[in-house]
This record gives C-alpha cells, sequence and structure tokens, in this order.
C-alpha cells in the first residue's frame, strides 16, 4: 500500500455529539488501524466565531475525552490541540500568500457565516487557509471529511498545487490530499432538516444516560405524512428509520420496516427501540468517559505526547517550507554587497 497519512480535526464543542460519531469518530476508529492517524481538537478554527474565553478550555477537555470515549487509542493515532502546536498558525500566513480569495468568497460555508454580518473578520474568509494548513503541515495524504468540508478540503488541494508549482519546481512536496468520505452521507438532526449540531438543539450527546438520549429521540420528527397511527409509515422517508440502520442489527431492522409500513407499530415505539439502540452502542463509550474523567492527568500526557511528536513532524515541514521560499539563507549572505 502507498504511504498514507491521515489527518483530521474537530471543533471544541464541548463532549461530541450523534453526529460528531455518525459522521466522523467512528470512522477515525476504524482509520487508526489501517493508516498513521492524526487527529486534533481544532481550537484555532473555533475562535473565529464568537464564544467565550472562560469556557473554551473546557469545551476542548470534553472533546478530547470524547475522542479518547469513542475508541480513538492514544497507542494507534496521535491525538493532540491545534494551538498546542504553533506552526498551524505560521504555515497559515504563508499559505495566505498563494489562496485566491476569490475561492474562498465563494465558499459556502463562509456565504452562510457571513450572510447578514455587518462586520466580517478575516478569520472567517481565512479559516479554509487553516484547515489547508492543518493538513499540509503533516503532508497528509487522506482527510476524512463530511460532506459539508469537502469545498474546503478542494481548497486544500489547490493551495497545495500552487504552492508546489511556485515553491517546489511542480514537485509535490504537498501531496494534495484524498478527501476519505464516510458511508454517513448527510446525517440530518432529529429536526429531519438541518445538519445535527448542539448548537441547534437537534442531536444526542455521544455521553448521555440513556434516559437523557430518550428524552432527545423523543421530540425526533418522523415520516411527516404519518399523522395518526394507524397510517401507514415510510420508513424510506423516515429520519428515525435512517438513524435505525446505524443502530438496529438485522433481522430487527427489517422488522421494524415491516411493521412501520404495515402501521404495526407506532413512531413512539419505533423511536424508544431507536433510543434503547444508541443507549446501548454508546454505553462502552461512557465508560471509558468515566474513567478518563478520573484521571484527567493521563488525558493532559495523552494530548501533550501528541503534541510533542506533532511539534516535531511541524518543524520538519516548516523548515522544508522556509528553505524552499528563501526564509532561511539570509545569515549566508557574503560581506560586500
Ligand atoms: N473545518 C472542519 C469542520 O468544521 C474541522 C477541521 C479543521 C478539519 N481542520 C481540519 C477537518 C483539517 C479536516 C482536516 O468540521
Amino acid at each position: 500500500m502507498q504511504q498514507r497519512r491521515v489527518f483530521s480535526g474537530m471543533q471544541p464543542t464541548g463532549e461530541a455529539h450523534l453526529g460528531n460519531y455518525l459522521g466522523a469518530l467512528r470512522q477515525w476508529v476504524a482509520l487508526q488501524e489501517q493508516a498513521e492517524c492524526i487527529f486534533s481538537v481544532v481550537d484555532y478554527h473555533a475562535i473565529t466565531v464568537e464564544y467565550d474565553p472562560a469556557e473554551l478550555p473546557r469545551r476542548v477537555f470534553d472533546m478530547a475525552v470524547s475522542f479518547l470515549a469513542a475508541g480513538l487509542d492514544p497507542d494507534r493515532c496521535t491525538m493532540f490541540v491545534q494551538s498546542d502546536v504553533p506552526e498551524h498558525t505560521e504555515l497559515t500566513w504563508v499559505l495566505n500568500t498563494v489562496a485566491p480569495v476569490g475561492e474562498l468568497e465563494r465558499m459556502t460555508q463562509y456565504k452562510d457565516k457571513t450572510e447578514g454580518m455587518e462586520s466580517i473578520p478575516a478569520g472567517l474568509l481565512n479559516y479554509p487557509i487553516l484547515m489547508a494548513a492543518d493538513i499540509l503541515l503533516y503532508r497528509a495524504t487522506h482527510v476524512p471529511v463530511g460532506e459539508d468540508q469537502l469545498q474546503h478540503l478542494e481548497l486544500s488541494r489547490e493551495v497545495a498545487r500552487r504552492w508546489n508549482r511556485q515553491y517546489s519546481g511542480g514537485e509535490p512536496f504537498f501531496p494534495e490530499p484524498q478527501p476519505v468520505m464516510g458511508d454517513a452521507g448527510r446525517i440530518r438532526g432529529l429536526d429531519g432538516q438541518a445538519k445535527m449540531s448542539k448548537s441547534r438543539g437537534n442531536t444526542v450527546g455521544m455521553l448521555d444516560e440513556p434516559e437523557a438520549v430518550w428524552q432527545r429521540v423523543r421530540t425526533a420528527v418522523t415520516d411527516p405524512q404519518r399523522v395518526r397511527r394507524s397510517d401507514p409509515g415510510r420508513p424510506e422517508e423516515c429520519n428515525v428509520f435512517a438513524l435505525h440502520r446505524y443502530f438496529t442489527p438485522e433481522p430487527e431492522l427489517a422488522r421494524i420496516d415491516r411493521e412501520c409500513r404495515s402501521a404495526g407499530i407506532g413512531c413512539v415505539d419505533c423511536k424508544r427501540m431507536l433510543a434503547e439502540g444508541i443507549a446501548r452502542e454508546f454505553a462502552p463509550m461512557r465508560e471509558r468517559a468515566a474513567e478518563y474523567r478520573a484521571r484527567p492527568e493521563r488525558v493532559r500526557e495523552i494530548l501533550g505526547d501528541g503534541a510533542a511528536r506533532c511539534r516535531a513532524l511541524a518543524r520538519e515541514t516548516m523548515q522544508g517550507v522556509r528553505e524552499r521560499m528563501g526564509l532561511t539563507a539570509w545569515t549566508e549572505v557574503p560581506a560586500g554587497g
């Protein structure tokens, strides 16, 4: 197999939720068995929107605990906090000089986030450059991303190409990172519409107790055409059934499909089974989270080791970047002139 290095990042939103798990963490856990993997809690990304500095450390820590709880294994992958490796910002500046503003302005996420804003912080525009720097700093070849980040990843590839052309004689100092798509597609939130997110309140915490999972799942929107319990359901149109696919094994899944169609079971029953499935699947994660929370020094050690390893890799990349850009040899300018 070709030499692969995987990089991905997740924003420090506190404890991970169902969408983080289905859309990313689940896949990361599988990837750590197949390739060299680096995973980051990207706090520099998180400061591009309004936030409370007093709360950020806890959000970072909780996300790191969620990484470990989901099954990322410090013996099988490297995990660290982005701001512990200052080279991320250094490379961001460098890549700023080759990133086309026109393309940054075309990013869907940028347009969504800045809609109606009176004064747009440059950080929102440059956000994808920081993301490119994250990936290129480790010369990663593969990046697991959700659909919503594909556009940003494409920009990373463009930035890598441009820098290589300009400073590396076309030789691929930076590999063009390939997306690794999961099977999750676009997972809709419990509201059946928007992408899952904590701020929208349309998801379930990965570490929630079974009762809390049920309290969330019971609010989930089902097939809008199934108004009465006696109406036949359409599993293919139902977001709750879509979620069942991840948590309910066959032949149970086929049975739910059948009985939903024949109105044998109602939406409440169906949601109850889903909540149970989620709580069951997440039980070992709750346990691991509790273990790590009881030993925060172990979490700090894991992140510290990860940052040390990443700093070493980052320094090496930056040395190569600086050499190729004429940023190192000024000490060798001879006397005279
Ligand atoms: N922008 C990504 C998100 O919001 C997070 C992220 C930051 C990332 N840096 C990355 C993802 C590098 C993949 C690779 O989901």
